[in-house]
């Protein structure tokens, strides 16, 4: 019997391919090349899976152009790169990488707060270009992460991980608002207050974006929910690019309209917008929050699970549409 054909459109662990193969025809992409869109449809041909990370965006088009196609598994746990309806409207599953990423993403995006609280990025990059020459006492004087108030947007399963770490770990007071509030179980042990959207932006001092993309939450944080930020707040966002307005941020960075800010995610990444490279008080790293080993290789086994059981007449573990099996 011939084995079904999958795509990997990205570099995977080569053990993951190993495991791949004994299940599958694969292509794969170990060269890594990002696909335009009209590549990746012609590599897509013949195939019923697909192994895919934010960088492939499976639209109608897409699906329409690959008729074969049965399943979709995004080695993220965002999938804001997919058209779920067109997913579903096509019988295509689309699943995830959830829960195996939520510790070691929330332990990046207490560090990135901290870092950003405590002006660590800012200080190293002074210290390289050799101009520490003497001890001052007010040397790169940050904000207190102990005890401070910690707003959190998006209450999922990463938000509470990080609710958790400065409730428990550094004694903050936690506030969040989110899609619906938690139930009081949930929100007891960490004393989370939950709150509307102008409170959280009114009484955070250190402000941690942690919401899933949708339309609606585009430019969520942008000019006017800036300018109810404390003076001296900071915004770290883990989220997605787009979420906050990037050039309004810059400006709001600039204009010391907040003290500082870090992020892991942009607005058209891997560009970043110039304007975030010409203010002194933001931490940038590359969208890596969910990085190590360990982690990158549980999702990217999820992900190949996912892809098995959907082909093999499994039970994929994380679907995101899951009524696609009801009806197949
Ligand atoms: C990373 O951003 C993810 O969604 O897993």
């Amino acid at each position: 019997m011939t084995q079904p054909a999958i795509l990997v459109a990205r570099a995977v662990f080569p053990e993951v391919l190993a495991h791949l193969a004994q299940h599958f025809e694969v292509e794969s992409n170990q060269a890594d090349t990002i696909f335009t869109k009209a590549e990746l449809i012609e590599h897509l041909q013949g195939k019923q899976g697909a192994f895919t990370t934010g960088s492939e965006r499976i639209d109608a088009e897409v699906l329409a152009a690959c008729p074969q196609l049965r399943v979709v598994a995004n080695m993220a746990v965002g999938y804001n790169n997919f058209d779920i309806a067109a997913c579903t409207a096509a019988g295509v599953l689309a699943t995830n990488t959830p829960d195996v990423l939520t510790e070691t993403t929330a332990d990046f995006g207490f560090a990135l707060m901290m870092a950003t609280a405590r002006r660590m990025a800012e200080s190293e990059r002074f210290l390289r270009r050799g101009e520490w020459t003497k001890w001052t006492y007010d040397m790169f004087a940050g904000s207190d992460v102990h005890g401070a108030t910690l707003g959190i947007l998006g209450m999922g399963r990463i938000g509470q991980a990080i609710a958790r770490r400065g409730a428990l770990g550094f004694g903050m007071k936690v506030i969040y608002h989110n899609r619906s509030r938690l139930p009081a179980a949930d929100e007891s042990p960490l004393g989370a207050r939950y709150v509307d959207k102008a409170t959280l932006l009114r009484e955070a001092d250190h402000l941690v974006l942690v919401l899933p993309y949708s339309a609606s939450a585009h430019h969520a944080i942008g000019a006017p929910e800036l300018a109810q930020m404390k003076p001296t707040a900071t915004l770290t966002n883990i989220a997605r690019g787009g979420i906050v307005d990037d050039v309004a941020l810059a400006a709001a960075l600039r204009d010391r309209r907040i003290a500082a800010a870090g992020l892991d995610v942009f607005e058209g990444e891997p560009a970043l917008h110039p304007d975030l490279l010409d203010v002194p008080n933001v931490v940038l790293t590359p969208h890596i929050a969910s990085s190590t080993l360990a982690t990158r290789r549980a999702m990217a086994d999820l992900a190949a699970k996912n892809l098995v059981a959907a082909l093999t007449g499994g039970v994929p573990p994380t679907p995101i549409n899951g009524e696609v099996l009801a009806k197949a």
